[in-house]
C-alpha cells in the first residue's frame, strides 16, 4: 500500500526565518513520523532554500519559474488554489500550469472546490466543471485532486465537512475524473482532501472516505497539531 500523502501549505507563514527554521526543527526532531507519508511542505518562496536545507521534498504554491522550482527539485506544485482562484486565475490559467508542470516532471496538486456550503448536491456539478476544464487535454495519471470546499478553508471558516459529504463527493470526483482521462488513468490518481483538516477532525476524515491524504494549511504551522494529524491518519 502507497503511503498517504501529506501536504502542510504554510501559505504565508511563518512570520520570520526565525519561525520558519524553528519550525522545520521540530518537524525534523518527528522525521521518523513524516518517513511514513508522501510528505512535502508548500512553503512562501522566501522559505524554499530553509525547507530544501532540511530535507523534507518542497511542494510550490504555484506554478511559476520553472526552472527555479526545478533546479530545487520541488516535487509538487500546487495549481487552482482558491487563493489564487479568489485573485483572478482562471480556468484556462489553471490548465495551462497543469500542463507546465506535467511537462517539467513537477506533479500538479490540482485544488478544486465548491465556494458555498451545499446541501442539495448542486455543486457536484461546478466540480465537474472545474475538473474538466482543469484537465482538457492532459491524459496523465502524474496528477493529484485536492479537493478543498472554500467554505471550509481557513481558522475562520464557518463550516465543517463531514466524513459522509467527503466521502460521497470523492466517489463523484472519481467517477469525473474517470469520464475524463479513462478509468486506467483515473484509478491511478490520488484524492486528497484539504480544509480546516485538524487534530479533531483529521481521523473521522481519513477513514473509511477514500481520500489518500490531507493538504493542511493552519494548522501545518502547529507542529504540535501537525504531529497529531499525521499520527491519526497511520
Ligand atoms: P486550511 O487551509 O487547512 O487552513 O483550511 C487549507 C488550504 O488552503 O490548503
Amino acid at each position: 500500500m502507497a503511503r498517504p500523502i501529506l501536504v502542510a501549505n504554510w501559505k504565508s507563514y511563518p512570520n520570520s526565518l526565525f519561525e520558519a527554521k524553528s519550525l522545520l526543527n521540530q518537524l525534523a526532531r518527528q522525521s521518523r513520523l513524516y518517513k511514513k507519508f508522501n510528505f512535502s511542505i508548500a512553503p512562501p518562496l522566501v522559505y524554499f532554500e530553509s525547507v530544501a536545507r532540511s530535507g523534507f521534498a518542497l511542494a510550490s504554491q504555484d506554478m511559476e519559474m520553472t526552472d527555479i522550482l526545478k533546479s530545487f527539485g520541488t516535487k509538487f506544485v500546487i495549481v487552482g488554489h482558491s487563493d489564487r482562484r479568489a485573485k483572478g486565475e482562471t480556468e484556462e490559467i489553471i490548465n495551462r500550469k497543469v500542463k507546465i508542470a506535467l511537462r517539467a516532471g513537477i506533479i500538479p496538486l490540482l485544488c478544486i472546490g465548491e465556494l458555498f456550503s451545499d446541501r442539495d448536491g448542486e455543486h457536484f456539478e461546478f466540480l465537474r466543471s472545474q475538473l474538466r476544464l482543469a484537465l482538457a487535454g492532459v491524459k496523465n495519471s502524474k496528477i493529484i485532486v485536492a479537493y478543498e470546499p472554500v467554505w471550509a478553508i481557513g481558522k475562520s471558516a464557518k463550516g465543517a465537512i463531514s466524513p459522509d459529504e467527503l466521502s460521497q463527493t470523492v466517489i463523484f470526483i472519481k467517477k469525473v475524473l474517470s469520464d475524463i482521462l479513462g478509468r486506467k488513468i483515473a484509478n491511478q490518481i490520488s484524492v486528497l482532501y484539504g480544509g480546516s483538516v485538524e487534530p479533531a477532525n483529521a481521523e473521522a476524515l481519513m477513514r473509511d472516505t477514500n481520500i489518500r491524504g490531507f493538504l493542511v494549511g493552519h494548522a501545518s504551522l502547529d507542529a504540535k497539531k501537525f504531529k497529531t494529524i499525521a499520527e491519526s491518519m497511520l
